[in-house]
């Protein structure tokens, strides 16, 4: 008689019970590669015989799922797919499982061009039209994702939303690409609507954001290793899931979302590449993968960023895009690493000037007051600061004075030159210059935040977990920390009120909001964001320093007003990388008085509209064209 032990039955079981597990699959149709999603889409009874003719890999067969037309639509309606989404291909239309089909049939004359297609009963309407991989031993339907090559170096991680709302890292790499592979679902899946603004909208986060089931890193590996994955989604990240957008990966931040430069710092992950002119321009930073990203795929919609000191506006500036530091304080910036509380706000990198508007609302909810269905009056007081004085100035020069006239006509208004200074003696409360009142705000307040709310808690965390070891953090941050320790929290409250006083002389003087809700801002302050110089990613630096200093970047920061870039072209100049004449984005920033957020958004689509600014591709360019080394 054999005897079995406790110990032994629960080994026997557990031997059975090994757990295998799909983490999607990828394959290649007519050469473009795909994703097959883990996750069941819905079931579907065909009968497979039918399919015959209908190519197969690993028992999954491409086929297209249309819920409600009728078959003599179907020629139409699948020639506009190929147009709106990037995913449908016509090799998915072999099998067409059609809502209103009554049987079998198939059509003689090719449904679209090229494809002899099956049509059958389509039998669970409830499943979104679009392409599938269909499984045949189950009949279950599975989701198709485009797969794209990151060659930008934009990502740290592609991701896979699961079905119950956290996210896996998505397990899929394109044959024969040096770089990460990101994956997008078809655009087909999604429907606009009231309450789903964004359905499908593909967007990028910038890893401080926490995602659930994800690890994030800062930029710092020893973060990366340290932690476990979020076990929540943050509010504003989530507030844009709910409104519909796909979340398809994660991107680099320059590390602890401190300002970093290419070839000095970027030592634990490397900075993107900005795809336009030479293709080795610095992407500024820090929210450097969603500007490169943006820039360059076409197939990605938005990124969210962040803006501390310049953050969104120097990425959007350099790579020619659209880009927002918002008012502060819209939206919780819960499970998002911060830099300063005090300064840190959300924004996005964008090509689009609509879907910037629907994401504005989604993330600052009732913040956010759109004026896309108002007509605006705009204020026709146009300050510019910083502008060039001549045409002749620079090569960027005419750009800026031809917008600055081009808008004032458009609000039927003019332009003042501002200088900063001069209106701070006249009409201030009296002191220091500027240059010295917020010489060192900025810094102390970073630096003395940072160093309590991020530096402290992980070097414990780190220590603890190693044997009393400091974690590795790049030269930036680390001379930024060491800068913070010298300076006392007296000097902390000090650049608090400096910040304050300035903060309450441009918020009554210089740029008060007005009562009238369709003007908002009683000016529109302009200065020149990027001015298509030159910056190239391969330049050896001095050691790094602190951001000392008062700037017109800086108003924003410290003033909580709203501070978009809009680009305005680009200059041709000869590379210093490729000796040939190449084209570098030119950008301007615009900024109105506090919460007037929707104002510069309806601004930036009715300049489109009125053609005195062009919505920028995706490409080499800000007209669009190849991009060396893709
Ligand atoms: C998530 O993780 C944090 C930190 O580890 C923990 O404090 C919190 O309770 C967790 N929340 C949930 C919902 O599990
Ligand atoms: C135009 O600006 C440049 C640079 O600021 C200056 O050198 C030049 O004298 C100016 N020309 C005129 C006509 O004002
Ligand atoms: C700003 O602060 C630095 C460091 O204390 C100092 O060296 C510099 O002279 C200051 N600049 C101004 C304009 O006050
Ligand atoms: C901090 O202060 C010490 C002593 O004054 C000085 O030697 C050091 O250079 C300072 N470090 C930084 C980063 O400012």
């Amino acid at each position: 008689m054999v005897r079995l032990s406790g110990l032994s039955i629960l080994w026997i079981v557990s031997a059975v019970a090994a757990q295998l597990a799909s983490t999607g699959l990828s394959v290649t149709l007519n050469n473009v590669p795909y994703f097959i999603s883990p996750y069941s889409a819905g079931k579907v009874s065909v009968d497979t015989r039918s399919l015959s003719k209908v190519a197969t890999v690993f028992g999954f067969k491409p086929v297209t799922v249309v819920p409600d037309a009728k078959e003599s639509d179907l020629p139409k309606l699948l020639t506009s797919w190929t147009s709106v989404d990037d995913v449908f291909q016509p090799a998915f239309a072999g099998a067409i499982l059609l809502g209103s089909a009554r049987g079998t049939s198939n059509p003689k004359k090719p449904i679209i061009s090229g494809v002899s297609s099956v049509v059958v009963k389509l039998s669970n309407k409830k499943i979104p039209a679009g392409p599938y991989f269909l499984e045949l031993s189950t009949g279950s339907l599975y989701p198709v994702h485009r797969l794209y090559q990151d060659f930008a170096g934009a990502f740290l991680q592609a991701l896979l939303e699961k079905p119950d709302g956290k996210f896996e890292t998505l397990s899929a790499q394109i044959a024969g690409s040096d770089s990460l592979t990101i994956g997008v679902p078809s655009r087909l899946y999604y429907t606009k609507t009231a309450a789903k603004p964004l359905a499908g909208v593909r967007l990028g986060v910038k890893d401080i954001y926490r995602v659930a089931g994800v690890k994030g890193s800062n930029g710092n590996r020893a973060w990366y290793n340290l932690y476990p994955a979020a076990n929540v989604t943050g509010t504003a990240i989530q507030r844009l899931i709910d409104a519909g957008a796909v979340v398809v990966g994660l991107q680099k931040t320059s590390q602890f979302a401190n300002g970093e430069s290419a070839t000095a710092d970027w030592v634990d992950y490397h900075e993107p590449f900005n795809p336009r002119g030479d293709g080795y321009q610095d992407t500024s930073s820090s929210s450097s993968g969603a500007g490169a990203s943006v820039a360059s795929y076409e197939w990605l919609d938005i990124a969210i960023g962040s803006d501390t000191g310049g953050s969104v506006r120097g990425p959007a500036g350099t790579q020619g895009l659209f880009g927002n530091r918002p008012s502060h304080g819209l939206v919780s910036l819960d499970n998002v690493m911060p830099l300063s509380p005090t300064l840190d706000t959300p924004g996005f990198l964008i090509r689009d000037p609509y879907i910037w508007d629907a994401a504005n609302a989604a993330l600052y909810g009732k913040n956010y007051k759109s004026l896309v269905k108002a007509k605006p009056k705009y204020p026709n007081k146009i300050l510019t600061v910083g502008f060039p004085t001549n045409t002749s100035a620079s090569a960027a020069a005419p750009l800026f004075i031809d917008f600055a006239n081009a808008l004032a006509k458009f609000v039927s208004g003019s332009v003042t030159a501002l200088n900063l200074e001069n209106e701070w003696k006249a009409t201030g409360p009296g002191g220091p210059a500027l240059a010295q009142l917020l010489n060192q705000t900025y810094a102390t307040i970073i630096t003395k935040e940072q160093t309590e709310l991020v530096r402290e808690p992980f070097f414990r965390d780190y220590a603890a977990a190693h044997d009393g070891r400091t974690p590795f953090v790049n030269p930036v941050p680390k001379s930024r920390w060491a800068y913070g320790d010298n300076r006392t929290d007296a000097d902390l409250q000090q650049e608090y009120k400096n910040k304050q006083t300035f903060m309450t002389w441009w918020n009554t003087k210089v740029l008060p909001p007005v009562t009238d809700a369709s003007q908002c801002s009683s000016g529109l302050l302009l200065y020149p964001g990027s001015s298509g110089s030159q910056n190239p990613r391969n330049t050896y630096r001095t050691l790094p320093g602190v951001p000392l200093g008062f700037g017109t970047s800086r108003i924003s920061v410290f003033t909580e007003v709203p501070d978009s870039v809009y680009p305005l072209g680009q200059v041709a100049s000869l590379s210093t990388i490729t000796n040939h004449v190449e084209y570098f984005p030119v950008a301007v920033d615009i900024m109105a008085a506090k919460g007037c957020d929707g104002l510069l958004v309806k601004l930036a689509q009715d300049l489109v509209q009125a053609g005195i600014l062009t919505v920028p591709k995706a490409g080499g360019t800000v007209t669009g064209g190849d991009i060396l080394m893709k």
